[in-house]
């Protein structure tokens, strides 16, 4: 396809609409995981303009830092801290509107204000997660949390 991104300015749910199918083409055809990790973080970033959208991968028992966009980022995380390690301890994706109230939340960024993170499974595995954040209290929702889980298991 080309790689030229269609950006809707409808809703959100609009908008998820619009880019699902343009990012099942973009990694159609391509089996390198950080590549097609590389084009969503991109594609997210163009929709979506949150502050920080990329995805940390489990190498050796600790989630690692992978492709991303955004202001640069924590390099390692451990199972069961901050968002991403309780989203991977506990399997489920976790919305925080107020990362001040997370108790355990990892600042990289101090800009960030809510987050959103998503487990990545395949075979049954968690293998990493799907971490956003955003510069604005209470950004994410169960719209949110539905179409982001939509787009991670196009990679599982
Ligand atoms: N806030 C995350 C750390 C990763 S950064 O947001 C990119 C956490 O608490 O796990």
């Amino acid at each position: 396809m080309a790689e030229d991104l269609i950006i809707s300015t409808g809703t959100k749910e609009e908008r998820y609409k619009e880019l699902i199918p343009q990012i099942k083409a973009l990694i159609t055809g391509e089996s390198d995981l950080i590549a097609n990790l590389a084009n969503i973080s991109a594609a997210l970033n163009e929709q979506f303009g949150w502050m920080w959208v990329g995805f940390y991968l489990i190498k050796d028992g600790e989630l690692v830092l992978g492709p991303f966009q955004g202001p640069v980022a924590c390099t390692r995380i451990k199972k069961g801290r901050g968002v991403c390690g309780t989203a991977w301890a506990e399997g489920k994706t976790i919305i925080v509107p107020d990362v001040e109230a997370f108790s355990d939340h990892i600042a990289c960024s101090s800009i960030s204000r809510s987050e959103i993170v998503i487990p990545m499974i395949s075979g049954g595995e968690i293998f990493g997660v799907f971490d956003i954040d955003s510069s604005e209290l209470d950004t994410f929702d169960g719209i949110d949390q539905k179409y982001l889980e939509e787009i991670v298991k196009l990679i599982s």
